[in-house]
């Protein structure tokens, strides 16, 4: 069975760790916090001896492993990608594989040249529904495609929680949010699309969420505002009222679900008004791709909007395809419209199933060598677009 060690047990950790399938058994945790090594006892049943701080101390135990995965913050991906292939292990590595260009480049020849593979979780180019609209998009019969308009709604709750008050919503703590959001819209569209832009233009600024847009008499922190109940922006609404995405955070010895909450309220960022975060990254943001065939792509990014989608249309010399929500409509020229409903998994968990089916091809890889779909040099173009 492979042996693998988890760098960073968060989120994203933990749903791979339920993706194994008794495929592979986790060996090694590294993780600064004391909090989340118990929490990976308690939850994966790793021996405490097996869950380190720090990487060195990982090395130096002389356990073995046959594949990591890194799902530690985004500025410390390239480092320890580094150390792994220098260590001749194969990586699982969350995106974005590093956060300025040059580093991208560097794991790309540091890969070619130690000859160890990295999978970049780009997990929806396994999901179904983008597959099929892979599939109609290559459709010979459609002939070139002439302009594509993509929009992602990042989806206000989620917006709010990672990149106003969360982990993103920094530059200096992450990277712009064309690569920690649009690289997943980016790297879709040079998957599915022939050749590859020639000219790219990133634009976006920060529009909303700033302190100049907070409403008159808002408070810091939104337990202590007098126009939190109403407020559609409300922490205490969504933790404490609606418990929503509240998964990833976890109680003191003792402490019940109430009092964490109100404890993170009250001194965690999670708790301050989103008009007076220290939040830096763009709320708005358009990246257009030009190819050399005069096809020009334009991903446009929105935030405010409650339900996070993905919608795109996309125009080609023979018909047009219509993809958004849960369903894909392609007009042929000259035929009835064909839809195709993916209604039944489209909310389904891990990504409906894209996330397994990308770690069970990582796990291919480490036994038999081979490349994976989302091997790091498919990935490499479309970080260098987001990151420019
Ligand atoms: N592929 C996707 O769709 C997707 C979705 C969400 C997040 N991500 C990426 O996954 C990564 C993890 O995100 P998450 O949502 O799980 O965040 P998270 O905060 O839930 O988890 C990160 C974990 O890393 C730990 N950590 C902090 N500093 C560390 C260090 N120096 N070394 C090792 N571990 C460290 C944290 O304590 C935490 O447990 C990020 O790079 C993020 O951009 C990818």
């Amino acid at each position: 069975m492979i042996s693998l060690a988890l760098i960073g047990f968060g989120n994203r950790a933990g749903k791979y760790a339920s993706c194994l399938d008794g495929r592979a058994r986790i060996s090694v945790i590294v993780e600064p916090s004391a909090e989340r090594r118990l929490y990976a006892v308690s939850k994966i049943g790793i021996p405490p001896e097996c869950c380190f701080c720090r990487f060195e101390d990982f090395v130096s135990s002389g356990i073995h492993v046959d594949a990591v995965i890194i799902a530690s913050p985004d500025r410390t991906h390239y480092d320890y990608a580094c150390r792994c292939l220098r260590h001749g292990w194969p990586v699982l590595l969350e995106k974005p594989m590093a956060t300025d260009a040059a580093q991208c480049v560097d794991l790309a020849r540091l890969s070619a040249e130690t000859g160890v593979g990295i999978t970049v979780c780009h997990e929806l180019r396994y999901h179904p529904y983008f597959i099929k609209l892979k599939e109609l998009a290559g459709d010979p019969a459609l002939g070139r495609p002439l302009t594509v308009d993509w929009t992602i709604d990042v989806g206000l709750n989620r917006m709010m929680h990672s990149f106003v008050r969360g982990m993103w919503g920094r530059e200096k703590d992450s990277a712009p949010i064309a690569a920690t959001k649009l690289c997943h819209d980016v790297d879709l569209l040079l998957w599915m699309l022939p050749g590859e832009p020639s000219e790219w233009h990133l634009a976006g600024e920060r529009k909303f969420f700033r302190a100049e847009n907070a409403p008159e008499g808002a408070a810091a922190r939104c337990l202590d505002c007098p126009l939190e109940k109403g407020c559609k922006f409300s922490a205490v609404d969504l933790y404490l009222r609606r418990r929503e995405w509240i998964s990833n955070f976890i109680p003191l010895p003792g402490e019940s679900v109430d009092e964490m909450l109100h404890r993170i309220l009250r001194e965690s960022d999670f708790g301050r008004c989103v008009f007076f975060s220290d939040n830096d990254v763009n709320d708005t943001q358009t990246i257009e791709m030009v190819y050399p065939d005069g096809l020009r792509a334009v991903i446009r990014m929105d935030c405010i909007r409650r339900d996070g989608e993905r919608k795109a249309h996309l125009v080609f010399e023979n018909g047009e395809i219509d993809a958004g929500g849960s369903t894909i409509t392609l007009r042929r020229k000259d035929s009835a419209p064909e839809t195709y409903d993916f209604s039944g998994i489209i909310g389904s968990p891990l990504h409906a199933g894209a996330d397994k089916k990308m770690v069970h091809e990582f796990l291919d890889s480490v036994t038999s060598g081979k490349t994976t779909r989302t091997d790091l040099s498919s990935a490499l173009k479309s970080h260098l677009i987001c990151i420019s």
